[in-house]
C-alpha cells in the first residue's frame, strides 16, 4: 500500500449519503482503503465485492461502543492507519413534540447521533493524531432550525456541532468540520414524508413539496465536499459547521450530475 493511501472510517456506509461517500473514496482517482459500520450487510458486502482489498466492515449498532472500537481496530490491522473518519450515521425518529416524548426514545438516538461519535473519537484519536489526520461530521440544517416534533434529532445535530468545535481546540494535530448535506433524496427523507402525524403539516407538505418538485440533491453532490475535506479540510476551516452548497467549500464541491 502506498504511503499516501488514505485509510477513513466511515459510519453508516451501507445506504444513503454513506453509500455514496464510500463509492467516491474507494473509486479511482482516490482508490482509498474504508472500514465501514452499519447494521445491515448487503449494502457493504456489495462495496466490498467491487472493490477487493480496499473494504472492510463492521456490521453493528453504532449505539454500542464496542462496535465503534471494533471498527477502529479493524482499520489500523488491516490497513496499518487511520488518516480520516465520517460520522455519518444517525437516525431521525423520534418525531415527536417533547410534551410526548419517549424519554427512552431520546436517549437511544442520542446513542446513535451522538454518543457513537465520543466512542468513536476516543478510539481514533490516538492515530488521527499521528496521521494529522481530518474528521468530517454529518450534521443537518435541523441543528440551528427548530421544526415541530425533532427535538431530538435537531439537539443530537446541535451538539454534533459542538463537538467539532471543542474538538478544534483539544486537538491541535487533528482538523473537525461539520458539514451541513442539505435535504438529499435518500430513506431518511422517505422516512420523514411517511412520519407526519408527529410533525405540523405546513413543515411536513415542505418536504412532500420538495420531493415532488425535484428539490432533493443526489447524496453524492454533498457527499463530494464530505470525501474532498477528509482528504484535505485545511486548518482554517477547523471546528466550523457549513453547509455543502455555501459559497466557501465550493472549492471541495466537484460533483456533476
Ligand atoms: N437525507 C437528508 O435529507 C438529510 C438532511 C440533513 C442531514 N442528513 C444527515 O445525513 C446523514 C446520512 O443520512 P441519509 O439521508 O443517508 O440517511 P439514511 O438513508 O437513513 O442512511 C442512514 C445510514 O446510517 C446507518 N445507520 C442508522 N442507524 C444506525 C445504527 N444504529 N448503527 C449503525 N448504522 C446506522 C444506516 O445503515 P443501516 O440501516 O444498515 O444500519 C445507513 O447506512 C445522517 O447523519 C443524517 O442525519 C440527512
Amino acid at each position: 500500500m502506498s504511503a499516501s493511501t488514505p485509510v477513513i472510517l466511515l459510519t453508516g456506509g451501507s445506504r444513503g449519503l454513506g453509500a455514496a461517500m464510500a463509492r467516491k473514496l474507494l473509486a479511482e482517482p482516490i482508490k482509498a482503503k474504508v472500514v465501514l459500520i452499519a447494521r445491515t450487510e448487503p449494502g457493504m458486502k456489495a462495496l466490498q465485492a467491487e472493490y477487493p482489498g480496499q473494504v472492510e466492515y463492521v456490521i453493528g449498532d453504532v449505539g454500542k461502543d464496542e462496535v465503534n472500537e471494533a471498527a477502529v481496530k479493524l482499520a489500523v490491522d488491516k490497513f496499518g492507519s487511520l488518516t480520516g473518519a465520517i460520522f455519518n450515521a444517525a437516525i431521525l425518529d423520534p418525531i415527536a413534540p417533547v410534551a410526548k416524548a419517549d424519554v427512552s426514545a431520546w436517549k437511544n438516538l442520542f446513542d446513535i447521533n451522538y454518543f457513537s461519535l465520543i466512542a468513536g473519537l476516543k478510539a481514533a484519536i490516538p492515530y488521527l493524531r499521528e496521521s494529522k489526520g481530518k474528521v468530517v461530521f454529518i450534521s443537518s440544517g435541523a441543528a440551528h432550525h427548530y421544526f415541530y416534533g425533532w427535538g431530538a434529532y435537531g439537539a443530537s445535530k446541535a451538539a454534533t456541532d459542538h463537538l467539532a468545535a471543542t474538538l478544534a481546540v483539544e486537538e491541535a494535530d487533528i482538523v473537525p468540520f461539520s458539514l451541513d448535506p442539505g435535504v438529499m433524496d435518500t430513506d431518511m427523507q422517505g422516512f420523514i414524508r411517511s412520519h407526519g402525524e408527529g410533525m405540523v403539516s405546513h413543515e411536513h407538505d415542505r418536504f412532500l413539496k420538495l420531493k415532488s418538485e425535484g428539490g432533493l440533491s443526489p447524496p453524492e453532490d454533498p457527499g463530494s465536499v464530505a470525501v474532498n475535506l477528509v482528504l484535505g479540510c485545511p486548518k482554517e476551516l477547523a471546528g466550523k459547521a457549513i453547509k455543502f452548497n455555501d459559497p466557501a467549500l465550493a472549492a471541495y464541491r466537484d460533483y456533476k450530475a
